[in-house]
């Protein structure tokens, strides 16, 4: 039964009188955004040039058109979303010095190229999510069924091992020795004698240790056998030896245990439903009208009254002339494009380094990855070029599937980006195959992104050490006379959505401040 707004308040007497859910389900109330981005007064009149419509540059013009600002949002490729990329059947793509590459996935499979995963601490980027009406669903990033493979020559390489196996032997192995060290006085803790029992006990528990505080096989590293109905109790294997973990490289950097420390990665992590890339559409509905697309910027000048920014659009040339600009322009490509910055904002743009990255997806007629190893999300690690594995984290138990056959970066992801689609597909496949040999029956088609090597990116992300952080950081963080720098660069949330969304905002503050004379300081979300 349907009930009117009118019949309702009138069947209950007052409003006031429901509980806060009753009337947010009955859409009496909205929720109020957790970070709504309110500025006082308005830039009626202005005319705001954005270079670049991915998040940043959009998410700078939608704040700008709330306080009335006229943006212009110049675009050289042919879509909008830069970074924020889903790729999908039809999705074109050439890099440089490469042919036109043509995803050819089933309708509805997609990969993201670029973001595709949010901190559940990322709360302005989840904010956006909310304000926009973008569903999001849970993403798996940590799953201890899935492998790592270790290239080398110990008696556990060049083989599949599950994550739990040696997640436990290792903890199990090092809390033994600890509880040892600790029961022999081997190691000075000055700490009581209570305590060191405490501790004990804990490792006893942290690490599975038997009574005699010793490691041995227990379920937590899985079964061999699976437990089951009447006499099957379920069998389990001896723990893997110590030496044999380590001399097969599992205790190296390219197995540490980054997916579940790390505080970007720790779970609960979220992705948008149907793709990353529905952030970006989403925020294209709000200020798709200002973006101009194919719209190449070859000339940034500072002029007196303003800003003066040439572009080619085809075989046109145009001039627009805006009070201010935000350029949002990833670096390496900012770099090359005809300016009048000052020399300490062009040696910035010069010399912070964007990582090396990239990604294939390669579509399988059959998730044997569910179907045959019990394995739904996560990533497999590895130590040769394929770094690791992502299994998708939509549509479980679906027909087909794309898992994302490599996601590397630097040396490795630069030699990947030196070879061409099919010979990346080759590799992803030769060394794919080692870990999933059904790749062989159950291939179809992929498509790869070295963001290096595309066109208005050339490159992953910028990446900073303290030192440029002090230096070339903060010649970008102040505007060069009427042009303000925008991204995910101009934050400590580098690779990140949210990186692009905060620098939005503070290049808005900033920006409207100083045109509406008004002290206004942007600190950040939360
Ligand atoms: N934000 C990037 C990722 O999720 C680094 O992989």
């Amino acid at each position: 039964m349907e009930i009117s707004r009118r019949d309702f308040l009138t069947k209950t007497g007052k409003a006031g009188l429901l509980s806060y859910p009753a009337m947010l389900a009955l859409g009496l109330l909205k929720p109020a955004p957790a970070h709504p981005f309110q500025l006082p007064g308005h830039g009626a009149g202005k005319h705001i040039i954005i270079l670049g419509a991915g998040l940043s540059g959009m998410a700078a013009a939608y704040e700008l058109g709330k306080l009335g600002y006229t943006c212009t949002i110049l675009e050289a490729r042919n879509r909008a979303g830069g970074r924020c990329w889903s790729i999908r059947r039809g999705t074109t793509s050439q890099e440089e010095g490469m042919g036109l590459q043509t995803a050819r996935f089933d309708d509805g499979l997609y990969f993201n190229a670029g973001p595709s995963r949010i901190p559940h601490h990322h709360a302005l980027t989840l904010h956006y999510c909310r304000e926009l009406e973008v569903p999001i669903q849970v993403y798996n990033n940590v799953n201890e069924a899935s492998y790592y493979f270790s290239e080398g020559k110990g008696s556990l390489s060049n083989k599949k091992v599950r994550v739990r196996e040696i997640h436990n032997d290792v903890r199990g192995y090092i809390c033994e020795m600890l509880a040892k060290a600790i029961d022999q006085d081997k190691i000075d803790t000055a700490l009581t004698k209570e305590d060191k029992e405490k501790i004990v006990e804990y490792l006893r528990a942290e690490g599975g240790l038997n009574i005699d505080k010793l490691y041995r096989a227990s379920d937590r590293r899985g079964f061999t056998e699976s437990p089951g109905a009447a006499e099957r109790a379920g069998k389990i294997a001896d723990p893997y030896r110590l030496a044999d973990i380590i001399e097969s490289g599992f205790m190296s950097p390219d197995f540490y245990n980054v997916a579940e420390y790390t505080y970007e990665l720790q779970m609960t992590m979220f992705q948008a439903v149907g793709g990353m890339d529905q952030i970006a559409a989403a925020l294209q509905k709000k200020v798709g009208n200002q973006i101009r697309f194919g719209c190449e910027v070859t000339e940034i000048l500072n002029v007196a009254d303003g800003v003066k920014i040439t572009c080619k659009q085809g075989k046109d040339e145009k001039t627009l002339q805006g009070d201010m600009c935000i350029t949002t322009i990833p670096l390496p490509v900012l770099g090359n494009i005809k300016n009048n910055f000052s020399s300490e904002v062009s040696r910035a743009i010069d010399y912070i380094p964007y990582i090396n990255t990239g990604k294939i997806g390669l579509q399988f007629k059959r998730r044997f990855w569910e179907e045959d190893e019990q394995i739904y999300g996560g990533i497999t690690h590895t130590n040769n070029e394929l770094t690791q594995i992502f299994y998708p984290s939509y549509d479980y138990l679906g027909k087909k599937g794309i898992l994302i056959g490599y996601y590397n970066f630097n040396e490795k992801a630069k030699r990947v980006a030196g070879l061409n689609y099919p010979q990346r597909e080759q590799l992803a496949l030769q060394k794919g195959k080692l870990i999933h040999p059904q790749y062989d029956q159950e291939f179809e088609n992929s498509f790869s992104v070295s963001w290096s090597k595309t066109p208005y990116n050339m490159g992953g992300w910028a990446l900073y050490t303290s030192e440029t952080r002090a230096s070339l950081y903060r010649a970008l963080l102040k505007p060069d006379k009427n042009i303000y720098f925008a991204g995910e660069h101009m934050t400590y949330l580098n690779a990140w959505m949210a990186g692009a969304f905060e620098s939005a905002r503070k290049v808005v503050a900033d920006l409207h401040g100083r045109m509406s004379e008004q002290r206004i300081s942007y600190s950040g979300s939360k």
